[in-house]
């Protein structure tokens, strides 16, 4: 070891040892005959003196040292004068007799502070000096720990971690796939895994019984906050086991995971019905911090005349309390919230529950007092309250009163990023409409089962079906989601047909799993948590790229290393691809 100790950890307790430190320039300077240098590791930061009375050379080396050069120093450990007790090492400083300069460095592109001047281009490129920084190393140290903390809950549980290839055949789960050429079969291509859903299925039929595993995952698809084109999931699976030892397993890996990294105490994780998830927050992925939640409207306010309403398939709306004061130019800006091209509102109607107890809507031509009073009942408003309508399709202006329940959410401070509020969401539907294909498809994925008393609806109310599958939502995030899976080759062929997939075709792709199913296949079930949503949601943040080591940009890009690229034309030519661009 170059060194004796860390840059964070020597204290009051080591005055007057005789030490050697290692570490990167984070700032010095001078005053009057002395320099102070604050040097930092990944552990902390120690100060280091250099006076002149008793080394000229010595300091003038030191006066030379600019910002991240790489250090070793040897010297004394003394007591400060001026402490500072917010850091472990505050109380002393190393008076330096030996100085070497491991390494020099060009002043960094931006600041290597907690606080950076850094634009988000700038820290992607050189992410390496990006990562010195604290708040971004801390994220990575929670990952590792969250990490530790799953393989040491899971492997409590007899669960046994199994990596699957990451060189696999393309499948349908709902995204893109990305696609690798094979030089040796030319004109055919791997497909990267979405996720290792079918492997762990076998591993079930193999008797493994309990898998895990911390995987990547990749997915072509639109990029947001909480999403990226490779990420990790935690993926588990269990055979001879029911919904309900699923929900309990893995409400304990999260309520651990809390607890022994947070310290946070999680009571019971709730649960809810898609159906009930849908009518009420107009989400699958509800925010549960605030209620606020929707009050159907339809049978009280029909038939006065109000085209916008009689014509609507669901009115609905939400009591927002305390914000009846709001101003003519406070609803108008959430009307324009409402009406964004990525939300479609065509019109947000109001009423006012006053102060003095009046009440009052936009709508008051087609409305009497009488009737606003009904209002008044079913949102249970009281004084001071605000009341936001719309009316619409039911998808459609459920989606959108849910974007607007969350911007009130947010304009109130009632999401709190130091709150957390689990959530099981469950029975969702098998199917989902596809309206620009014209026909269904697995709302999961293709290997969920059906609940047994709804197999019979596939045939004639296939939208109707409810799948055994469920979602975990923290704070209006989907950090999880599984399924009991089908494990009867007949009603997995069954589902295939119901997608639309030709009995050749579906042999095609997944006949390697329906025949692993006739050689005694288990029931089983499981679970696949976005582990970087869930590190994401630990440290409060909104985006997952900053838990990720060398996350990529919007466009996909990791702009460090500059891909994608193109490659070389022999490459190509290896591979028989021929590009037209
Ligand atoms: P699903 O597709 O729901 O299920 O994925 C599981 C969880 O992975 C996270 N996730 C993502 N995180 C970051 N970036 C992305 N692009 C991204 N896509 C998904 C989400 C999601 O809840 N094989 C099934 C699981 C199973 O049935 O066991 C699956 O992959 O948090």
């Amino acid at each position: 070891m170059l060194r004796t100790h860390t840059c964070g950890q020597l204290t009051i307790n080591d005055l007057d040892k005789e030490v050697t430190l290692t570490g990167w320039v984070q700032k010095s300077r001078d005053l009057g005959g002395m320099t102070f240098v604050d040097m930092r590791d990944r552990y902390g930061i120690t100060q280091l003196t250099f006076n002149s009375e008793d080394n000229v050379v010595l300091r003038s080396q030191a006066r030379e040292l600019g910002r991240e050069y790489v250090i070793k120093v040897s010297g004394k450990v003394i007591e400060r004068s001026s402490k500072n007790l917010k850091i472990t090492t505050g109380e002393i400083e190393i008076k330096v007799s030996r100085l070497e300069i491991l390494n020099p460095a060009k002043l960094p592109p931006f600041l290597i502070e907690d606080e950076t001047d850094g634009n988000e281009e700038q820290r992607m490129k050189y992410r390496y000096l990006d990562l010195r920084r604290n708040p971004v190393r801390n994220n990575l140290i929670l990952r590792h720990k969250m990490a530790q903390e799953v393989r040491r809950y899971l492997d409590g549980l007899e669960f046994i971690e199994v990596e699957t290839p990451v060189l696999i055949k393309s499948t349908p789960e709902g995204a893109r796939d990305f696609v690798v050429p094979s030089r040796m079969n030319p004109g055919q291509f791997y497909a990267l895994p979405q996720s290792p859903q079918t492997f762990k299925q076998l591993l079930m039929v193999s008797g493994f019984d309990r898998y895990f595993q911390i995987v990547k995952c990749f997915r072509d698809e639109d990029l947001r906050a909480d999403r990226q084109p490779e990420f990790t999931q935690i993926d588990c699976e269990m055979a001879f086991i029911e919904q309900e030892d699923i929900l309990n397993v893995f409400e304990g890996l999260i309520r651990q995971l809390f607890k022994n990294v947070k310290n946070v105490d999680l009571a019971e994780v709730p649960r809810m019905h898609y159906a009930d998830a849908m009518r009420l927050y107009g989400s699958d992925k509800p925010d549960t911090r605030f209620g606020m939640q929707f009050v159907e409207l339809n049978d009280i306010v029909k038939g006065k005349g109000f085209g916008v309403f009689d014509n609507a398939e669901l009115i609905i709306g939400i009591n927002v309390k305390g914000c009846s004061h709001y101003t003519r130019k406070q609803l108008d800006e959430l009307t324009d919230f409402i009406k964004r091209q990525q939300i479609g509102g065509t019109g947000l109607i109001y009423m006012r529950h006053n102060t003095d107890g009046t009440l009052k809507s936009s709508v008051d031509k087609f409305y009497s007092e009488d009737d606003l009073q009904k209002w008044s009942e079913a949102f249970n408003s009281e004084s001071g309250d605000l009341i936001l309508i719309m009316a619409g399709n039911t998808d459609k202006v459920r989606k959108q009163l849910s974007e607007l329940r969350l911007e009130m959410g947010n304009r109130l401070g009632l999401r709190d990023k130091n709150v957390f509020a689990p959530l099981w969401v469950l029975d969702f539907p098998l199917l989902e409409w596809d309206e620009e294909n014209e026909r269904y498809h697995a709302m999961h994925h293709p290997f969920t089962s059906p609940k047994p008393e709804d197999i019979a609806l596939l045939d004639t109310k296939p939208g109707e079906v409810r799948a055994n599958a469920y979602d975990m939502v923290i704070n209006g995030t989907e950090i999880g989601g599984g399924s009991i899976r089908i494990h009867d080759r007949k009603l997995q062929a069954l589902m295939f047909k119901h997608l639309g997939f030709t009995e050749q075709e579906a042999q095609n792709q997944f006949g390697f799993l329906m025949d692993a199913f006739e050689y005694g296949a288990p029931p089983h079930g499981g679970i696949a948590f976005g582990f970087d949503r869930l590190v994401s949601i630990f440290a409060g943040l909104d985006s997952i790229r900053d838990v990720i080591a060398f996350p990529k940009n919007n466009s996909g890009r990791d702009v460090m290393i500059d891909s994608p690229s193109i490659i070389d034309q022999k490459q190509l030519d290896e591979l028989k691809i021929k590009t037209n661009l």
